[in-house]
């Protein structure tokens, strides 16, 4: 600054010596001095006394002043040297503004005389003064879209230097986007501001000039101002997405209100113009606006429903950005979410086809069901496992995806389970698994598998003789564990185990319940066991069948009195027997036998003297039946004696019948021992004979036998054409050994002996040839019991009864040919020989 002081006062200096002494006489005569402004004070403007023609001792006589009536005061008198002088600083511009030339006029007074003088002081400009703008700082507002040439006025700057030192130009910085432009209005120059290029306010929003105004002095002065322009927003830009792709993924069982992503967009424009919203591309769907949520202010797109992968895995829609601004710009971003599979879908079974019920006879590997998987979700989470437990009978085979067969696995019996629940278990492969479950109710119809049962593999049945036909006699009952027609049994006989026996005229079965009843009352002593084969059969197709065997034991019943075999009361109803007088004590005057057709207790027969002429005299042994003296017959005794005999079995109730034996006591009769010896004897005698002849029989009938078999061999042979059944069913029947039929057997035990010529077979029991011997008789007693019997031959023996000595003696034969086929004509015939021979023995006897 004070460099520059030091300048002005240099310049100062040079222009007094220029102009300082610059004296103008006007046209009048008037002095007038020229000086520049702003001289110091002190500086000389002139000798003034000089000029006024004063000497130099005048101007203190003269009292040389400056008249002013004004306050200022700017110059003064030195009255020394008479010169003017500078006593206060001049301004030209407060004194003249723009006046040109700018005079001062001073008034000067001389005394002694006193005189008035005009002076003009002429004050020149000097450059003191810049330009100068009214304000520092001029701000403008252009929209960024206003075109090029348009022009802003701008303030001009003033400078109170007149002439050259006045304002001369402007001139404005550098910039790209403006000019400056100065126009001439009334003389002054005014400067404008040009637009010379588009403005981008996203470019530059401010741009900041100087201008600066120039003076013409010299040196120039300068005066600047700034010009702030601030560029107005246009909406100009569209808000452009950061990304035009976005991509996102989201399982599918996420909360709604969950952000998926979030999407932004930029508007380079200010204010509304920059502030952006999002919304949704006109092409997306309804359903995707209704899953996703799109914050209008935020772009964060989050789950607004509930997204099912099943149904739609990809969402693809577009987002619109959009700003306040007017119009409203837009910009585009295309938006991508994955739907990733939660395992959310349990399996599903399918039964595609079922069978049921099934057979039960159904081979294993049947196929019972077709079954199907399903499994809404994707991947491992849609793969589905179908089990079913492994303790059923079914398993399962997988044919195509997902696919199964249920088939047999075992053999399946009704009878153990009737009805399957098979539970079938799918099980996905997701983390965690799903599973589902299900049953399938199979149910195994009925085949006739299974036969009938009987309770008991063989049933015994004890009947009482002399039941009244129509009793029950038993009830067998077979169970079946099928059902319905394949359970209904129905019972048959199926006949005896020997063909001899006709069952069926015996015994009858209700079909249904399996009751068997008596069609004849039995008679023990012609029947005591016999035996038959029942058959349970149910009506299934084919129906099933199982045996049993019962075994019918027929009991005794005291029904038979005993019957008086000797003394035979067939002469009369009285018994004769002689004693000699000279028997001792315990002479056996007769002995009583009687047989009982019963047996066991019925059969034990005892014997009691009921009555008696002398009871003293005779006894009766209780079980042998031998009639005996009790003492010695003496003179005194009655020549003929009376004895009542009761003869009582065990039964119950007792049967019991008498004798009555007359006995006649002789007095010429011997003792009875050699007698009886010579009896004996005979007897033997008897006995051996009828042994030969006996065998001699046997013999005649094996010859007869054998003489008619291979005569009949013969005739077989000879008309095999026309009847080969004969030989054949021959055979089949075992007649390979004739004796078969024929046995002999001896009994010894009990008092009676007897002989029984015995058929083959259980049934031919009752067909036994007896010969009962009874050994203290007189006679040897043949008998053959025999049950009832239709054969004609029995009138011949009855005629041969008749002859006997006693009449309870029977002669029975069995009636064969009703029994006996004809091709056992044979076997009849070889009986009737033995009983013809019999009959021959007895005759002979
Ligand atoms: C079987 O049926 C007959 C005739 O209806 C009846 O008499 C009998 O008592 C029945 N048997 C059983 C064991 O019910
Ligand atoms: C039952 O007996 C009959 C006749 O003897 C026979 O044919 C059948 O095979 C027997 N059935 C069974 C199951 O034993």
């Amino acid at each position: 600054m004070d460099q520059k002081r030091m300048m002005d006062v240099f310049h100062f200096y040079q222009w007094r010596i220029l102009c300082f002494t610059l004296l103008l006489y006007t046209v009048d005569g008037q002095i007038r001095y020229t000086i520049p402004e702003e001289l110091k004070e002190g500086s000389v403007v002139g000798n003034i006394a000089k000029d006024l023609g004063f000497g130099l001792s005048d101007i203190s006589d003269r009292r040389l002043r400056i008249a002013s009536d004004t306050g200022k005061q700017y110059f003064h008198i030195d009255l020394g040297r008479g010169e003017l002088t500078v006593h206060e600083r001049i301004d030209r511009e407060t004194l003249c503004s723009q006046t040109v030339p700018c005079l001062l006029p001073i008034e000067v007074i001389a005394e002694n005389p006193l005189q008035l003088y005009r002076i003009e002081i002429e004050i020149q400009d000097v450059n003191d003064n810049s330009p100068t703008f009214q304000s520092h700082e001029r701000i403008l507002n252009i929209p960024e879209n206003v075109n090029p040439g348009a022009k802003f006025p701008l303030d001009k700057a003033e400078d109170p230097d007149v002439a050259s030192n006045s304002l001369r130009s402007y001139s404005l910085s550098n910039n790209d986007n403006f000019k400056l432009n100065v126009k001439n209005q009334d003389g002054k120059k005014i400067p404008e501001l040009v637009l010379d290029k588009y403005l981008d306010r996203e470019k530059q929003a401010v741009h900041k000039l100087i201008l600066t105004a120039v003076d013409g002095g010299n040196p120039v002065k300068t005066g600047t101002s700034e010009i702030v322009i601030t560029v107005l927003d246009i909406n100009d830009n569209s808000p452009q997405f950061e990304k035009s792709f976005y991509e996102g993924s989201i399982d599918e069982n996420t909360t709604p209100g969950t952000e998926v992503i979030r999407v932004k967009a930029i508007d380079l424009d200010e204010g509304l113009n920059g502030e952006v919203e999002y919304f949704y591309g006109e092409q997306s769907t309804d359903a995707t606006r209704e899953l996703f949520d799109i914050n209008l202010e935020t772009g964060v797109i989050s789950v607004k429903g509930q997204l099912d992968h099943e149904k739609s895995n990809l969402h693809t829609f577009d987002i619109l950005a959009k700003d306040k601004g007017s119009p409203r710009m837009e910009g585009h971003c295309s938006v991508k979410i994955k739907i990733t599979d939660v395992n959310d879908n349990a399996p599903e079974i399918v039964i595609t086809s079922l069978t049921s019920p099934i057979p039960e006879n159904s081979p294993v590997g049947t196929v019972v069901a077709l079954i199907s998987a399903k499994d809404a979700d994707s991947g491992e989470n849609g793969k589905v496992k179908v089990e079913v437990a492994s303790n059923s009978p079914f398993k399962l085979n997988h044919s195509l995806s997902n696919h199964y067969m249920l088939v047999t696995n075992a053999h399946i019996d009704r009878e153990v389970h009737s009805q399957y629940d098979i539970q079938l278990n799918a099980v996905d492969l997701g983390s965690p698994p799903l599973s589902t479950k299900k049953t399938i109710s199979i149910s195994i119809s009925d085949t006739n598998d299974n036969p009938p049962v009987f309770t008991q593999k063989s049933y015994v049945v004890y009947v009482k003789e002399n039941c009244p036909p129509g009793s029950m006699l038993s009830s067998v009952s077979a169970q079946d564990p099928d059902v319905e027609k394949n359970a209904q049994i129905s019972y048959s006989i199926l006949g005896s185990t020997s063909q001899e026996f006709p069952v069926s005229s015996y015994v009858y079965i209700n079909s249904d319940n399996g009751s068997i009843f008596s069609m004849h009352s039995f008679d023990y002593e012609k029947i005591k066991v016999f035996q038959f084969l029942v058959q349970a059969k149910d009506q299934g197709t084919p129906s099933l069948s199982s045996n049993a065997t019962v075994h019918v034991f027929i009991l005794d019943q005291n029904d038979n009195v005993p019957a008086v075999i000797y003394p035979s009361l067939a002469m009369g109803s009285v018994s004769h027997q002689r004693m000699p007088r000279s028997a001792k004590m315990g002479h056996l005057v007769t002995k009583v036998t009687a047989v009982d057709a019963d047996s066991g207790h019925n059969a034990w027969i005892s014997y009691r003297l009921a009555e008696a002429t002398d009871s003293s005299l005779f006894a009766v042994n209780l079980y042998t039946g031998e009639v005996r003296t009790k003492r010695s017959v003496s003179e005194q005794d009655d020549a003929s004696q009376r004895l009542l005999i009761e003869i009582k079995d065990n039964g119950e109730p007792v049967q019991s019948t008498t004798v009555t034996v007359d006995i006649l006591i002789e007095d010429g009769l011997h003792e009875p021992i050699s007698d009886f010896r010579q009896k004996a004897t005979e007897r033997d005698k008897k006995n051996s004979k009828l042994t030969f002849y006996l065998i001699l029989a046997l013999a005649s009938v094996s010859m007869l036998s054998l003489l008619t078999f291979f005569i009949l061999l013969i005739k077989c042979a000879r008309g095999t054409r026309g009847s080969p059944s004969c030989c054949l069913r021959r055979n089949s029947d075992g007649y390979k050994n004739p004796n078969r039929n024929l046995q002999i057997q001896l009994n010894t035990d009990g008092p009676i002996k007897y002989v029984e010529v015995l058929g083959g077979d259980m049934m031919s029991q009752s067909q036994s040839f007896g010969s009962y011997l009874s050994p203290m008789s007189e006679f040897s007693d043949l008998t053959l019991v025999k049950p009832s019997s239709t054969l004609d031959f029995k009138d011949t023996l009855r005629g041969l009864d008749a002859s006997l000595p006693d009449s309870a003696w029977t002669f029975e034969c069995q009636q064969v040919s009703t029994i006996f086929s004809k091709h056992r004509t044979v076997h009849i015939f070889t009986q009737y020989v033995v009983c013809g021979l019999l009959t021959v023995v007895a005759t002979f006897k």
